[in-house]
């Protein structure tokens, strides 16, 4: 995948939400950069990853690509802290697959979203893990996830085949 795929698999969620992100397991930036280039000048991301040498890396590279986005990089696990918002949108791009519970990891999040924000995820379709992604969420779960976390209006935006796992997709849900 690329950069336009990045951007395309999350562009129906983001677009018209609002500026202000926060990006659960942000790594070494790909959807970090892809939301910076669809909020435009004045996008605000606070990115959370607990890898801190993956963050130095997006964070030397999104300036001199998205100068205008104003980027917080915050060192920590996501199921223990979580900056406060209010934010227009969270986004998780390959990251709920590390943790056993992501509904709970979504209700603590979408806290931080405001009503009628948005919450976009980026998966594996894929029910069964292994040891590089162990708990995959497929396309066919992940509205009960949502409704779990107390997410409404779920809709998949995005899909890319995989030739690890079959498929990667996306999908968005509303804060009520
Ligand atoms: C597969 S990488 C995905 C990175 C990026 N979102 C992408 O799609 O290219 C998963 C990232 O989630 C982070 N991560 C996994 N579990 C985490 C947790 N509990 N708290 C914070 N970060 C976590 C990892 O450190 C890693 O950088």
């Amino acid at each position: 995948m690329d950069h336009r795929d990045h951007v395309g698999l999350i562009r129906a969620g983001v677009v018209g939400a609002g500026p202000r992100w926060l990006e659960l397991g942000a790594g070494e930036g790909a959807f970090t950069l892809a939301l910076a280039d669809l909020l435009g000048a004045g996008g605000e991301i606070v990115a959370v990853d607990r890898n801190a040498s993956a963050l130095r890396r997006v964070t030397a590279e999104l300036p001199r690509r998205f100068p205008t986005t104003r980027l917080d990089a915050v060192v920590a696990d996501f199921r223990d802290e979580l900056p406060t918002g209010p934010f227009d949108g969270m986004l998780a791009a390959n990251s709920l697959h590390f943790v056993t519970d992501p509904a709970s990891v979504l209700r603590r999040a979408a806290e931080f979203v405001r009503p009628g924000g948005r919450v976009v995820v980026v998966e594996y379709d894929a029910d069964r893990g292994n040891p590089w992604v162990p708990h995959p969420i497929s396309a066919h779960r992940f509205p009960a996830i949502a409704a779990d976390a107390g997410l409404q209006n779920v809709q998949e935006i995005g899909r890319v085949p995989s030739r690890f796992l079959g498929a990667i997709y996306s999908a968005v849900a509303e804060r009520p």
